[in-house]
C-alpha cells in the first residue's frame, strides 16, 4: 500500500449525531488519515442528505450495507481501510460483521456489542480474519493514562491492593428520555443499549481504565445496579465490588445522576508502596503518594527519570509520544487521535502483510470490548441474585 492517507467510513454521525464529532476531528488529527465515505443514519434518504451536507466531500451511501459491497469494486486509491462505528449499541455488530468479512477493519464505539452471543461472533471472527479491530475508549488515549499504566504495572507502586475506578455523571438526573432527547432516548432502552444502562454507557469506561492501568483483571462481582428515577427500565446508578486477579479488591463505580458531575471518570490505584490519582477532567497531570513525602505531581511534558521515584531510564516509546509542549493542554480530542493513531500503525502493517500487535496498549481491542460486554452481564447476574458471581472466561 502506497503512502496515501487511510480511507475511513462512517456507520452513524449524521442529524445531531454526537461522538462522530471528535472522531472525525481525530481521524484528521495527523494528515494521514481522513473520511471518505459515510452512511450515517438509518433512513437512506436522510443519509444521502446527511452525506451531501457534510463539511467537506464525502461519499454518501444509503446503508452500511451499501458502503461496504460498493467498497470492492472501488480503485485501491478509495477503497476504505477501515470504518468508524458511531451507532447506538444494537447498531454496532452487525456492521462490525459485515465490514471484517469484506476486508475492511474497524473501530467500533463501546460498548462493543449488546451481549455476550454477539461478543463471542465477533472475537471469534476478528481473530479468524485476522483484522485489525479497535474499540474506542477513549480515556486510554491520554498520555497521562499510558504513564500511569507505566508507573503501575512497572511496579513502582508495589503490589496493587485496592483500585476505585469510577465515572459519574448528572446529566440524567431526571427524566430526559420522555423530552425525545437524542441521546437519552437510546440509552435507557434495553433493546437499543443493552443489559445495563448505566453500566454499560460509563462503567465500561471505568473498568477498561482499570483494567488498562492495572493490567489486572476482574474474576468476580458484587453488584449493586438501582434506578433511581422513576420509570426509567435500566439502572442509573451502578456499583459493583470486584476481586481482582492478583488477589486485590477494587470499587468500579458509575453514576448518571450526581448532578453536577460532568464526566467525572478518574482511578486511584493504592500499591504496598504508594497510591496513584488521575481524574480526566484534569487529564495533563498524575499525582503519585509515597508514604512520609509530599506528593508529587507529574505534568505531561515534563517528566524525568531519576527524580527518586521514576528510574534514570523511561521507556522510550512513551516518551517519544507526539505531544505539545508541558502547559499547552492536551485533552478529549487528542486522546482520541492517540487512539486513531495506534490503530493506523496495525492497519499499515496489516495493508503490508506485517503482523500487527492490536494487543490493547495503544487502543482497546477486540478481546476489551469482550471483557466490557462480560462485566455487564455478570454484574447484571450478581445484582439479580445478589450474590458474588465469577466472570466469564474468553
Ligand atoms: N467513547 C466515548 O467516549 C463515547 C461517548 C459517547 C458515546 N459513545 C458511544 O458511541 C455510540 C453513539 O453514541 P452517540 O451519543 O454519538 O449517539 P447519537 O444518538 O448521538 O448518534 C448515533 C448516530 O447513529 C445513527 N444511526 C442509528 N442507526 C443507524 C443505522 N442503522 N445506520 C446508520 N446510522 C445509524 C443515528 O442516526 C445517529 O446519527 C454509542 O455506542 C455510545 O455508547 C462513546
Amino acid at each position: 500500500m502506497s503512502n496515501r492517507p487511510l480511507n475511513v467510513g462512517l456507520v452513524g454521525g449524521g442529524k445531531g449525531a454526537f461522538i462522530v464529532n471528535p472522531h472525525q476531528k481525530a481521524i484528521h488529527f495527523d494528515g494521514t488519515r481522513r473520511v471518505v465515505a459515510g452512511a450515517l443514519f438509518p433512513d437512506p434518504k436522510i443519509a444521502l442528505e446527511e452525506a451531501a451536507n457534510w463539511p467537506y466531500p464525502i461519499r454518501g451511501y444509503g446503508s452500511y450495507d451499501e458502503m461496504i459491497a460498493a467498497n470492492k469494486s472501488l480503485p485501491d486509491a478509495e477503497k476504505l481501510d477501515y470504518i468508524l462505528i458511531v451507532t447506538p449499541n444494537f447498531v454496532h455488530f452487525d456492521p462490525a460483521m459485515k465490514a471484517m468479512k469484506a476486508g475492511i477493519a474497524v473501530i467500533c464505539e463501546k460498548p462493543l456489542c449488546l451481549n455476550l452471543r454477539e461478543a463471542n461472533e465477533l472475537v471469534k471472527t476478528a481473530r479468524k480474519l485476522n483484522v485489525p479491530f479497535g474499540v474506542a475508549h477513549t480515556y486510554l488515549g491520554h498520555w497521562t493514562s499510558r504513564f500511569s499504566r507505566y508507573v503501575v504495572q512497572s511496579g513502582l507502586l508495589g503490589e496493587v491492593r485496592w483500585v476505585d475506578s469510577y465515572y459519574l455523571q448528572g446529566w440524567l438526573a431526571t427524566k430526559l428520555e420522555a423530552t425525545g432527547q437524542q441521546q437519552a432516548t437510546w440509552r435507557v432502552d434495553p433493546k437499543r443499549a443493552g443489559g445495563s444502562g448505566c453500566g454499560g454507557d460509563i462503567g465500561t469506561h471505568a473498568l477498561m481504565q482499570l483494567r488498562y492501568v492495572t493490567g489486572l483483571d476482574v474474576t468476580e462481582v458484587s453488584a449493586q445496579m438501582e434506578t433511581f428515577v422513576e420509570g426509567r427500565q435500566l439502572d442509573d446508578h451502578f456499583t459493583i465490588y470486584c476481586k481482582l486477579s492478583n488477589g486485590g479488591k477494587a470499587l468500579v463505580r458509575a453514576s448518571q445522576i450526581c448532578i453536577g458531575s460532568k464526566n467525572d471518570l478518574g482511578i486511584v490505584v493504592a500499591g504496598t508502596k504508594g497510591t496513584l490519582r488521575w481524574r480526566q477532567e484534569e487529564p495533563e497531570s498524575i499525582t503519585i503518594c509515597l508514604p512520609n513525602q509530599p506528593d508529587r505531581v507529574y505534568w505531561r511534558g515534563a517528566v524525568t527519570g531519576g527524580d527518586g521515584f521514576l528510574p534514570k531510564e523511561l521507556p522510550a516509546d512513551l516518551m517519544a509520544e507526539p505531544t505539545i509542549p508541558a502547559g499547552h493542554p492536551e485533552a478529549f480530542h487528542d486522546a482520541f487521535a492517540r487512539l486513531h493513531r495506534g490503530f493506523e500503525a496495525d492497519v499499515r502493517k496489516w495493508k503490508a502483510g506485517e503482523k500487527f500487535n492490536c494487543d490493547g496498549g495503544k487502543y482497546a481491542n477486540v478481546e476489551d470490548g469482550w471483557k466490557g460486554i462480560a462485566f455487564i452481564e455478570t454484574c447484571v447476574k450478581s445484582a439479580a441474585s445478589g450474590k458474588w458471581t465469577k466472570f466469564p472466561k474468553l
